[in-house]
Order: C-alpha cells, then sequence, then structure tokens
C-alpha cells in the first residue's frame, strides 16, 4: 500500500470539544461534521466529539446526515440548510432536524409528519446566503406554530464575519434578537436560539444563546489568527507520507514538470507519493516544504499529481524516511495555515481537500 496516509487525533478532537464546551457553557456545542468533518472523517469525529459531551451534530447533506445513523449515531442532527422538498420523506425517515426558511417545505414537512418533527427556522441577518427575510420571520413562525405536525424547536442565523468585523456581527445580533423576541413576544414558544460559529462562539459571548455551531475549532485550528489564540485547541490532522525514491543530480538539473528551478547545487532529490490528487495544492510548487528528521526541506519542483520531489542537498535522506507534509515532527511544524498562506485560502479549505484518496489513521 501507498506510504501516505492522514493522522487523525481523536483525543485533540475531544480536548477541543471540551474547551469549548466549558467556554460557552450552559450553551448546548453542535458539532459541525458536514463535508466528511472538513476532511477528518464524519462518523469517528462524531463519536469523539459526542462523548466529549457535544450534544448536536450538524450537516450540510441528507447523504451526511444518513452515514451517520448508518453508523448508529442517534444524537440530533441539524440540517444546516433547507433540502429540496422532493427530500421531506428523507427527513422523516432518518429523523432529522431540518432547518427551514419557506414556505413549501415547512408544507410538505407538516403533511407528511405523523409525530411532531423538530424545525430549525433560519433568519438571514445579514450574511444573504440563506435564510428567511427578519419580515417574514413572524409568519413563518406562525405557519409552524400552527402546523400539528411540525415542532419549532430553534430560530438562528449566521454571522458572516465574526472573525473579523465585530461592528457588522454586532449589527447581526441585535437584529436576531428582535427578530426572536417579535416571535416570542407574538405568544409562540421558541424553546431554543442559536446563532454563533467558531468565531461566533469564542469572540461574541452574547451570540451564545442555547446553542452554538462549532466547526473549525473542532478541528483544533482557528477562524483567524486573532480569534481563540489563548484557548489550547490542539490540531487534528497530520498529512504523513515517506521517502520511496532517493536520486543524484548536479547542479543547473530542473526536476519535475515544467522544468521550472534548477538545483542550485550537486545533490539529492526525495521522491515523495503524494501529490494534487491528493489535495496538495500545486500552488506550493515553488514555495512549499515537508519536515523529514525534524528539519525542513523545499520542494525541487512542480508538485504533480501522485509526486512531489525535495530537494534534499547532501543529507543522508534515505527511503522509508518519514516525511510529514503537515503537522509536526520533532521540534519542527508546517501548520494547515502555512499551506493556505502560501496559496492564498483559508485553513478550512485545505483540510476540506485533503482527498479520499488517502486513508485516515484514526488515533484514540
Ligand atoms: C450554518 C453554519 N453554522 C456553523 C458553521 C461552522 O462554522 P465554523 O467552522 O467557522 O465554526 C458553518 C460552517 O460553514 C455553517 O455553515
Amino acid at each position: 500500500m501507498r506510504p501516505t496516509w492522514v493522522d487523525i487525533d481523536l483525543a485533540a478532537v475531544e480536548h477541543n470539544i471540551s474547551v469549548v464546551k466549558e467556554l460557552v457553557a450552559p450553551a448546548a456545542v453542535c458539532v459541525v461534521v458536514k463535508a466528511d468533518a472538513y476532511g477528518h472523517g464524519d462518523v469517528p469525529v462524531a463519536e469523539a466529539a459526542l462523548t466529549a459531551g457535544a450534544e448536536w451534530l450538524a450537516v450540510a447533506l441528507i447523504s451526511e446526515a444518513a452515514r451517520l445513523r448508518e453508523a448508529g449515531i442517534n444524537a440530533p442532527i441539524l440540517l444546516l440548510s433547507e433540502p429540496p422538498v422532493a427530500s421531506a420523506p428523507a427527513i422523516l425517515q432518518w429523523d432529522l432536524t431540518p432547518t427551514v426558511y419557506s414556505r413549501p417545505l415547512i408544507e410538505a414537512l407538516a403533511a407528511l409528519a405523523t409525530t411532531p418533527v423538530p424545525v430549525h427556522l433560519k433568519i438571514d441577518t445579514g450574511m444573504h446566503r440563506l435564510g428567511a427575510a427578519p419580515s417574514d420571520a413572524l409568519d413563518l413562525a406562525r405557519l409552524i406554530d400552527d402546523s400539528p405536525g411540525l415542532d419549532l424547536q430553534a430560530v438562528w442565523t449566521h454571522f458572516a464575519v465574526a472573525e473579523q468585523d465585530a461592528d457588522f456581527t454586532g449589527v447581526q445580533l441585535s437584529l436576531f434578537e428582535e427578530t426572536v423576541n417579535a416571535i416570542r413576544s407574538a405568544g409562540i414558544r421558541i424553546p431554543m436560539a442559536h446563532a454563533a460559529n467558531t468565531a461566533g462562539a469564542i469572540a461574541f459571548p452574547a451570540a451564545r444563546f442555547d446553542m452554538i455551531r462549532m466547526g473549525i475549532g473542532t478541528y483544533g485550528l482557528q477562524p483567524a489568527r486573532s480569534v481563540g489564540a489563548d484557548l489550547g485547541l490542539r490540531p487534528v490532522m497530520k498529512v504523513v507520507s515517506e521517502v520511496t525514491f532517493v536520486h543524484e543530480h548536479p547542479a543547473g538539473s530542473r526536476p519535475s514538470y515544467g522544468r521550472t528551478r534548477p538545483l542550485a547545487a550537486d545533490g539529492r532529490v526525495a521522491s515523495i507519493p503524494i501529490g494534487y490528487a491528493d489535495g496538495m495544492p500545486r500552488l506550493l510548487s515553488s514555495v512549499g516544504e515537508v519536515l523529514i528528521g525534524g528539519k525542513r526541506y523545499p520542494l525541487a519542483g512542480t508538485v504533480t499529481m501522485d509526486y512531489i520531489v525535495v530537494d534534499v542537498g547532501s543529507d543522508p535522506v534515505e527511503v522509508g524516511d518519514e516525511v510529514v507534509l503537515i503537522g509536526r515532527q520533532g521540534a519542527a511544524e508546517i501548520p494547515v495555515e502555512e499551506w493556505a498562506n502560501h496559496t492564498g485560502t483559508i485553513n478550512y479549505e485545505i483540510v476540506c481537500q485533503i482527498g479520499p484518496r488517502m486513508p485516515r489513521r484514526y488515533r484514540p
């Protein structure tokens, strides 16, 4: 088997959940495990999160929720966006908690339900992606409240810039509170309100309400450099491979596709079996580094689909040596953010793109 894999530290997941759970108490913690738990493995992460005291899980797709149910997970699962109306039977079949914000799905669920289905009404307070306009919220809440087949369990919203803009987040928060109050003032019971993602939960205590929805923090990553640095979150993902081939070339040789760069000196080049098909961005070709024996080495040329080449100079690097692409090796570390910074993206995208070709090894 190809010696390239992803180490997933489930003890770090539990640690991260415990830290945030304590911070936000008495709010409940809903762990966001969509997109295969941001590339970390949905079922093992969900199980670890529940062990650490998370009360809820959240996903984007019904198929993601079904995977959790098929694995025997019974915790409540929130669908973070409104599924198509045709999915109403699947919501009941898998005992899911749908987000709703438009009449057709609300009516379809109400017509199908035999016992009250809990629904969470989403309000768009400024993210402008999904959700009911605040001016429609009361009518929709009333529609749900008047439907014997439905139970308005929560009203919620989502922040657009909680990691970077306190003013706009404050505006969203006020609008959300006004909307919730208006619904409650009309005599409609709302057992839960929720608004905060990881950044909101950490930076805005007033946004914690009854539950927070924690994605990136679960994985030990900060939503931004300025948020959560003092919490001691532990990165969960480590990307590991091995040297599978070492070859010698004179100065001026140009390894890999495109022959983009000459070797500065006579030396050795190590080939490592990981490439862009595994989620290692091709944009790292000229700037990426790897760890071997606790030391940084630069890529020697373009990232290819299945391999990278690394300039190890005259060092005694051998076939079989461990290579760390993301994570810690000895005293050295390549954080996820290093790849993100080099490639003009965010840590979220890097971990989500670590592909299915690489097996996950779960450490308890
Ligand atoms: C609606 C919603 N809530 C919460 C989250 C979790 O956000 P974060 O990963 O920043 O904690 C997401 C993630 O995209 C989301 O879409």
